[in-house]
């Protein structure tokens, strides 16, 4: 796929299939989050989880539901099998650069994904499980890093949209 089709193809998918997608699509999308632009080209500063473990996934569902008693839908990571959390070290100097460093890296990850037949969405209401000390300890994730957001990831159970290649921002020109 060209990328600027991949581009319009990509949509937040809310509902998806129960099949789990292969590893090698799984080493794609990663693959495709690790030559994403990092500041100061910092790659150490970022560590990946990947869930695939359908308790940790049931788990990180219902402490958001219950985070978020006034969310109306029923499964907040919309059975997507394949969820990953991008964690970050904390830079003193420049606080704001992990949440920039983890949006290159999953927009690089959900566009990728999108090429190869993968749904998929940005996952940040996910956070809101992260309190959950039980839940902390079973994901593992290196000290010194913390959890900025994440990704959903599956096979689409959803109709195809084709967006329009246009900009929507108001947008001021100075030539
Ligand atoms: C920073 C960020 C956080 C998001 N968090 C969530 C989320 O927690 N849950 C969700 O369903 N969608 C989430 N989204 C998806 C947006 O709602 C979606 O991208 C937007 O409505 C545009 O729709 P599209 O992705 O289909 O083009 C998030 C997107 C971004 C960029």
């Amino acid at each position: 796929m060209e990328t600027l089709d991949a581009l319009i193809t990509r949509k937040s998918v809310r509902k998806y299939k129960k099949e789990q997608i292969k590893d090698a699509e799984l080493e794609i999308i990663l693959a495709a989050g690790g030559v994403a632009p990092i500041g100061m080209g910092d790659y150490a500063s970022i560590h990946l989880t990947v869930i695939q473990n359908p308790e940790i996934l049931e788990r990180i569902s219902s402490d958001v539901k219950a985070a978020a008693p006034g969310m109306k839908v029923d499964d907040p990571i919309f059975g997507a099998p394949t969820l990953i959390i991008v964690s970050s070290r904390p830079n003193e100097r420049i606080p704001a650069i992990g949440g920039f460093n983890v949006s290159c890296i999953i927009q690089n990850m959900m566009i990728a994904a999108t090429d190869i037949g993968v749904g998929s969405v940005f996952m940040l209401s996910t956070m809101m499980a992260f309190t959950d000390p039980l839940l902390v300890s079973k994901l593992k994730i290196p000290s010194g890093f913390k959890p900025l957001a994440a990704a959903a990831f599956g096979y689409s159970d959803e109709p195809a949209a084709l967006k329009e290649l246009k900009n929507t921002f108001e947008t001021t020109y100075l030539r």
